[in-house]
């Protein structure tokens, strides 16, 4: 295996300011309803997957699109002190910093409206003016909060180069088979599956049929994120499932983030699906256990740490 500081992940995705608050549930249309506990987080599903990278010790490049406002700044300096090279970030004047507006409720559950804004200012030249980076680069991510020209030109690219690709299918899209089928790996959640194939899915056995119906589309590597009910790996030669970690969650934002980050990197660095996926539940389990998106990712240590404490309940 490599050393993570060996291995370098671009990722090419979204950034947004989160808003949070706490609400006892959705309001209805009509109602003004009073939620408490405002707080301000740096998210966005790219920026907070890159931000996963760089803590499982991995080198990060960042490419993306904020505005070139306070909110902009912001999250160009949480990008940094995170260590993620930001060079190919585009700061735009048309448009605003993309915002998330996240409620979460007392079950431990959430709600998310995205207005992605200057999310939508980076044009398919932008991955083609970085190939020297992607080709230097071990692994590309991308995610579907980005121009889906975006998405394509960035896996297209990166399979190219014979980098491992992979697409975490959030937020809830279509995406077209002839762009899923450019990733190695294609990681939705139950409610991203139900987008992109149409079906609907309460479950294990149905979320396996669907993700079936993926690899009819050519897709080679399907992993499933079920939440509280862990992961499944789905490929031609079959299906496996991966077991949940306990945990006290409190708030779940960024916790798929977390695990496509942690799959990407231990990928890249050598280790097998199976030991991979293992490594990314853990990092899931622990991204729920705090609220916010960038606050709540696990760095290395923490993984490990909480693994060996698993080992021990078991
Ligand atoms: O995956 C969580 C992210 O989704 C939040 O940080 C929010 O910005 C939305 O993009």
């Amino acid at each position: 295996m490599r050393h993570p500081e060996e291995v370098h992940v671009v990722v090419v995705g979204s950034t947004n300011f989160d808003l949070v608050v706490k609400a006892d549930r959705l309001p209805q249309e009509g109602e003004t309803m009073l939620v408490k506990n405002l707080q301000f987080f740096p998210g966005g599903k790219g920026a907070n997957q890159a931000v996963g990278v760089a803590r499982m010790g991995a080198r990060t490049s960042f490419i993306g699109a904020v505005g070139n406002d306070v909110l902009g700044g912001f999250l160009m300096q949480g990008l940094q002190s995170s260590g993620i090279d930001t060079a190919w970030v585009k700061r735009d004047s048309e448009r605003a910093t993309g915002c998330a507006y996240i409620m979460v409720f007392p079950n431990g559950n959430n709600c998310i409206a995205v207005d992605p804004a200057a999310n939508h200012a980076l044009p398919p030249d932008d991955i083609e003016n970085a190939r020297e980076l992607i080709e230097r680069a071990d692994a590309l991510m991308t995610v579907l909060e980005i121009p889906m020209d975006v998405v394509e030109a960035a896996l297209r690219l990166g399979r190219k180069a014979g980098k491992l690709t992979v697409l975490d299918a959030g937020p809830p899209r279509h995406c077209p088979p002839e762009v899923l089928k450019l990733a190695d790996i294609v990681s939705p959640n139950e409610t991203e599956l139900a987008y992109l194939t149409g079906e609907e899915i309460s479950g294990r056995v149905s979320a396996q049929e669907a993700a079936k119906k993926l690899l009819g589309d050519g897709v080679k590597t399907v992993v499933l994120k079920l939440g509280s009910d862990g992961s499944m790996l789905v490929t031609p030669r079959g299906s496996r499932h991966f077991r949940a970690y306990k945990v006290v969650p409190v708030d779940p934002t960024a916790a798929g983030d977390a695990f496509t980050s942690a799959i990407t990197v231990q990928l890249a660095m050598g280790a097998s699906l199976d030991e991979a996926i293992r490594f990314a539940n853990l990092a899931g389990a622990l991204a729920t256990t705090k609220l916010g998106a960038q606050p709540s990712l696990p760095s290395r240590a923490e993984v490990e740490s909480f693994a060996a404490e698993a080992v021990q309940r078991n």
